[in-house]
């Protein structure tokens, strides 16, 4: 018989998916959920065929190379930054991500945070915890509407979209919006949203989401300079990656007023953060949680899954990253080497 290939989980997933994959493949799986670094990683990887990836597993050109036998990473992300996908190509090893299922799950969030954000809830909720409520004031926490406001967006992909949606049709907003390409009329017509330049983006907009992958080119796409374009009543929502946003400029803009307030789920360096964040009041900040409601992680995990199961019993991945390498091997590789 066969022996079946085999596979590391590298983070503590459902078990239900990994007694999935342990139908068909021969798992290591990390359910103590240590974190490994990327020497532990790569010593864990020596003779797998596969690994399941989150957003925190770096696989770069260093780990290919002391990992031959390795054909597929599946990432239980939508964002693939961890991966260097050029030396994957180049290597031969398949890339898969986990889109679409995060979707709306995401926007809702995007929208939690806003609101949390423009309407000081967790900031006034620090405040009653310590006591510190004594009496009713006409400008207690007041802070900025939701309803009417101008929504800009910087990322007009899947989760841009569902947070327009949002924004257009359920708070009445105005919606603008700067991406690398502008959407087809009718997709425009549909989102109510304008196309805008970057610069009239942080101009305008009263509230300001990012959602867009993380790239060298992305990197610090907000840093002093354009927080200084913003209006000083402005929000700022980072559900992106961190590195797309400077913190440290960040952190400054917020204690000098530069804009309002800023609602952070991912943090450049993270789990650690700017210490300067941490500081002032007016942001809001979430540890990279944005998708985190049980179904739709347990989707992204069965996604990540999926794609390795079917890339070792013969079938074609649903959400490769570089199809390419699939034709170049003619596709399978149930059997180890
Ligand atoms: C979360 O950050 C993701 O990329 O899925």
């Amino acid at each position: 018989m066969q022996a079946k290939p085999r596979v590391l989980v590298a983070r503590a997933v459902f078990p239900e998916v990994i007694a999935r994959l342990s139908q068909h493949l021969e798992v290591y799986a990390n359910q103590t959920d240590e974190v490994w670094s990327k020497a532990m990683l790569t010593q864990r990887l020596a003779g797998m065929q596969g690994v399941f990836t989150t957003g925190g597993d770096s696989i770069d050109q260093q780990v290919l190379a002391a990992c031959p036998a390795l054909k597929i990473c599946a990432n239980m992300a939508v964002g693939y930054n961890n991966f260097d996908l050029a030396a994957m190509t180049a290597a031969g090893v398949l890339a898969t991500n986990a889109p679409d299922v995060l979707t709306e799950t995401t926007a809702d969030f995007g929208f939690a945070l806003l609101m949390a954000t423009a309407r000081r809830i967790t900031e006034s909720e620090h405040y009653l915890r310590a006591g510190l409520w004594t009496k009713w004031s006409y400008d207690l926490f007041a802070g900025a509407d939701i309803h009417g406001a101008t929504l800009g967006i910087l990322g007009m992909g899947r989760i841009g979209q569902g947070i327009a949606r949002r924004g257009a049709h359920g708070f009445g907003m105005q919606v603008i919006y700067h991406n690398r390409s502008q959407l087809a009329p009718e997709v425009e017509a549909e989102l109510r949203a304008c196309y805008v330049s970057k610069a009239e983006l942080l101009k305008r907009a009263d509230h300001l989401v990012l959602v867009l992958p993380y790239s060298a080119a992305s990197h610090h796409a907000i840093g002093a300079p354009e927080l200084a374009l913003m209006k000083p009543s402005a929000t700022l929502i980072n559900l992106a990656r961190g590195g797309i946003v400077d913190d440290a400029a960040l952190a400054q803009a917020l204690q000098i007023k530069t804009i309002a307030a800023a609602g952070l789920d991912v943090f450049e360096g993270e789990p650690a953060l700017h210490p300067n964040l941490l500081k002032i009041p007016n942001v809001v900040l979430t540890p990279h949680i944005a998708s985190a409601s049980i179904p739709t992680r347990l989707a992204m995990a069965n996604l990540a899954a999926d794609n390795l199961l079917a890339f070792f019993t013969g079938k074609a991945p649903l959400t490769p990253l570089n199809p390419e390498v699939l034709q170049g091997a003619g596709q399978s590789a149930a059997a180890p080497d």
